[in-house]
């Protein structure tokens, strides 16, 4: 693929309805992290993480090698469950990409569309739960979905959310079985693919260890 997209409208106006219509687009070809950087930025603003970074690499960590309140210390190398990325900021990111770029890409990502997720729950208590979110930068209360924003919010990872009243109660633990146990739709990385997601509409899923697994090189942009 060609690092200038600026000339590939036709590609980007696929992507864009691709995530609109799925919630996910997948593109081949991004060989460099320069040229994914490009190709995030027609999804929107790339922001800083904790480090200051707008790109992070992303690698399998034990527990003792991750960083606190994160959810490789939570789960260490097992499988994560789905989560909404960004869930303990403020406002999380509109859109994240996912690069692969080299090294044992057999571990697969899932992902999940909220509302398959929320399928069947009583819709009150989803609209009346109040949630404590705390990722370690200050504790807030949330609620489940934010209909005020374009398409809808969702927000929710075990990791850093709490139950905060009644309704909240009533519901998290079916939804965290939900979180641990669908299966969504399964990603099979190969270098140089990106997966575009709307962070807000579905969540993502990281697949249990492979046998004698190698070191994976995942690249992350989050993006406003
Ligand atoms: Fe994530």
């Amino acid at each position: 693929m060609h690092s200038e997209y600026s000339n590939q409208p036709e590609l980007i106006a696929k992507l864009s309805r691709q995530l609109e219509t799925d919630g996910f687009a997948v593109v081949n070809g991004v060989d460099s992290t320069d040229e994914h950087m490009v190709l995030a930025s027609h999804f929107g603003n790339p922001v800083c993480d904790r480090s200051g970074a707008m790109l992070t690499r992303l690698t399998v960590k034990s527990h003792e090698e991750a960083r606190p309140k994160s959810l490789s210390a939570l789960h260490g190398q097992s499988a994560f469950p789905f989560h909404t990325d960004t869930a303990f900021w403020p406002l999380p990111c509109r859109v994240l990409t996912l690069r692969a770029v080299e090294g044992d890409l057999r571990r697969t990502t899932r992902v999940l569309d909220a509302r398959t997720l929320l399928n069947g729950l009583d819709h009150r208590l989803i609209e009346r739960s109040c949630w404590i979110v705390n990722g370690g930068m200050g504790a807030f209360y949330a609620n489940l979905r934010d209909a005020s924003k374009a398409g809808g919010l969702m927000r929710l990872d075990f990791g850093c959310m709490k139950p905060a009243n009644a309704a909240a109660r009533a519901i998290s633990c079916e939804l965290s079985t939900r979180t641990q146990q669908f299966k969504g739709i399964e990603i099979a990385w190969s270098a140089g693919m990106v997966l575009i997601l709307d962070n807000w509409r579905m969540l993502h899923a990281r697949s249990g260890p492979v046998e004698n697994e190698g070191l994976r090189l995942l690249e992350r942009i989050h993006l406003t």
